[in-house]
């Protein structure tokens, strides 16, 4: 089956997707993108990620001249016509094409709209949950706006490369007072000795991740309060995480994934830890699915 993506009001063969040399997001990474979670066919968290989208919208004063409903419209078409049951769509929206000049072009400039969707087995993502995955720590080398999610992601790239050649899966990075922000492309979790979880509090310095926002519900739910579990939003050090008697990370591909090491520093007793697979399970029973 020969998949579909939608580029500029059309759905078009995906390997005759094309845009314009001119686009900015080509020229300046001057663009922003969701990539959201397909669960049976239905989209998961939708209305977080597209409220997300606006606001890093605002923060880039791009005007995004295409409402939350037409967006929704086009997700649906892509899970549709690439018959996706377990996947991914990924957005992406540009400030346009325009004569190359670093300034905003005129007004009125159609912002460039990129979107597809593709398949992911879920099996192999719970094998690898349940098998647990290892991260390394690295610099945290970004621009002080981390909190808007826009398509330059170099930092990010040459992190996640980084850490596939040292065997590991995620790179977490690490601030100039050696505080984890987060992963390349996930949120940075780890339980402490005391059962307490802990993650970065929401600031500038990291993504406020829809799957992050989504497990404080969880946690906070009487089914997890039961369990004595309690979560506080906090910055935490590389060796507070080797300490820690778990870790994770959160993404919408990772959902919530178990650290067994990092920096080859065996988390806990070394496997995934119960907290965070029983977080994983609950995920999908509390954030909303929309067809
Ligand atoms: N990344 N932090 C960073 C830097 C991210 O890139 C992501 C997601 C997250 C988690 O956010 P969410 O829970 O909303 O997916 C945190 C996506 C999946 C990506 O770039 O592929």
């Amino acid at each position: 089956m020969s998949r579909i993506a939608y580029v500029n009001g059309r759905y078009v063969p995906h390997k005759d997707a094309a845009v314009s040399i001119d686009d900015r997001a080509f020229l300046f990474a001057d663009g922003i993108y969701e990539v959201i979670e397909i669960y049976d066919g239905a989209l998961i968290d939708e209305a977080l990620h597209l409220e997300r989208l606006q606001r890093s919208a605002r923060e880039l004063r791009l005007n995004l001249q295409v409402r939350p409903g037409a967006l929704r419209l086009i997700f649906r078409e892509l899970v549709a016509r690439n018959k996706v049951i377990d996947g991914h769509v990924y957005l992406q929206i540009t400030r346009g094409a325009a004569r190359r000049d670093h300034v905003f072009p005129k007004s009125g400039t159609p912002c460039g709209i990129v979107a597809f969707a593709h398949s992911a087995s879920r099996a192999a993502a719970e094998a690898k949950a349940h098998k647990g995955v290892s991260v390394i720590s690295l610099p945290d080398i970004r621009w002080k706006r981390p909190d808007i999610k826009t398509v330059s992601l170099l930092p990010n790239v040459l992190a996640r490369q980084q850490a596939k050649e040292a065997g590991a899966y995620e790179a977490w990075l690490i601030d100039e007072q050696g505080f984890v922000t987060e992963g390349s492309a996930s949120n940075a979790w780890i339980v402490e000795p005391s059962g307490c979880i802990v993650t970065r509090a929401a600031s500038p310095a990291i993504l406020r991740g829809v799957t992050r926002t989504r497990l404080f519900e969880i946690i906070a739910h009487e089914s997890f309060a039961a369990k004595g579990l309690k979560v506080e939003e906090r910055s935490f050090t590389l060796a507070q995480a080797q300490a820690a008697q778990e870790a994770f990370i959160t993404g919408a591909t990772s959902l919530v994934l178990p650290v067994t090491a990092i920096d080859g520093q065996k988390i806990g007793s070394g496997a995934p830890g119960p907290v965070a697979l029983a977080l994983r399970a609950a995920l999908h029973c509390f954030a909303p699915a929309s067809r």
